[in-house]
């Protein structure tokens, strides 16, 4: 796109072509294979607000006042590519979460890893954020999240939301722009994830935290919230958590893994990557010095970026809530206790 040519164009215009270039990229698909909901995932909890179409290739996870819902896969994979088309609630969502992870949580209880997507909703007309995190071997004392606006209504339409894991790296994508990577860095030790995980699929009242530090709860009047998940993706290398299978047996499908065409990040999406996290990233734990004085060793700090961060993380123009506080989160029957800091600005 010629930008010297946006220039003339009216305002809205011109955004119409800025979101287009989130959108463009897009189009150039992944070449995924999907399953079917049976093939790959076992309900998790909440068993009548899990609803599966007729023909299996989608589900639905609703909330109502007695229950959210959720899924898990049925194997654990070490290293992997998770994906899906989702599609989340509208109108009225103040305090739910829907959330999209990776973890072992109910195998090691005590050092656990995961990787997260967590959809947090809004009051009427305000839009859904999202945040992403990560944790190594029970590394919970030490928060990775990074917090985002999204550049569309996910409730109006579905779009994809994959998380990439293999030995090298981490890359968190919406549709197919890579919103966040973490390249593996021996400094980080085991608060790399490096055992056997399975994928999560959950919807949550987390009236405590999720919007507005709590302020605004889940309003059941406008119950069930219906979140979809369509189009699932499960590559890697299944595992077993304790006894690990020798490592030959995942050679080749972590070789797959590797040179899918979502391994590598394009010079566009790269641009794309940039883009969105000028625009629409308005906390990162690399730049929250209150906290990390020394930023955690796979931070890239770029200073450019860092000059529109307060030392709170914060953005300096459009972050008004600065508090932070210790919560325990609830995700139906697995229990994980974290540090969370305030999601909403
Ligand atoms: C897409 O992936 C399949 C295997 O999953 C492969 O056979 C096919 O050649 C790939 N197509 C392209 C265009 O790369
Ligand atoms: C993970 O944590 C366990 C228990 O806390 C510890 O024994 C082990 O050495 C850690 N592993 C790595 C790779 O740091």
């Amino acid at each position: 796109m010629d930008c010297l040519f946006c220039w003339s164009l009216s305002k809205p215009l011109y955004l119409l072509l800025f979101f287009c270039s989130f959108s463009c990229i897009a189009n150039a698909a992944f070449n995924l294979s999907t399953i079917s909901f049976d093939e790959g995932y076992s309900p998790l909890f909440g068993d009548g607000n899990l609803v599966r179409s007729p023909n299996g290739r989608s589900a639905r996870l609703l909330l109502d006042r007695f229950t959210g819902a959720g899924f898990i896969s049925s194997k654990m994979y070490k290293y992997g590519f998770f994906s899906a088309n989702v599609k989340l609630p509208g109108d009225y969502t103040a305090g739910l979460c829907v959330a999209f992870y990776t973890s072992n949580g109910d195998v090691f209880e005590k050092n656990h890893d995961e990787l997260d997507f967590e959809f947090l909703g809004n009051t009427e007309g305000k839009p859904w954020r999202f945040q992403t995190n990560l944790y190594g071997n029970g590394s919970t004392h030490r928060g990775r999240e990074e917090r985002y606006r999204l550049w569309f209504d996910p409730s109006k339409e579905f779009h994809r939301y994959s998380i990439l894991w293999t030995a090298k790296k981490i890359i968190f994508y919406i549709d197919d722009v890579p919103i966040r990577e973490v390249i593996r860095n021996k400094e980080m030790g085991g608060e790399y994830p490096s055992k056997p995980m399975s994928l999560y699929a959950t919807i949550w009242d987390a009236s405590s935290w999720a919007t507005s530090g709590g302020k605004y709860k889940v309003n059941y009047k406008y119950a069930p919230f219906v979140s979809e998940f369509k189009d699932f993706v499960l590559e890697g290398c299944p595992s077993d958590p304790i006894e690990e299978f020798p490592s030959f047996d995942c050679h080749e499908s972590d070789a797959r893994l590797e040179t899918a065409d979502y391994a590598a990040i394009t010079r566009r999406q790269r641009s794309s990557m940039r883009r969105f996290r000028q625009r629409y990233m308005y906390y990162s734990y690399c730049y929250d010095s209150l906290r990390y004085p020394v930023p955690p060793p796979e931070c890239v700090v770029i200073p450019a970026e860092k000059d529109r961060f307060r030392d709170t993380g914060r953005l300096k123009f459009g972050g008004s809530h600065q508090g932070r506080k210790r919560r325990s989160r609830r995700r139906g029957r697995i229990q994980v206790s974290s540090t969370e800091y305030d999601p909403d600005v």
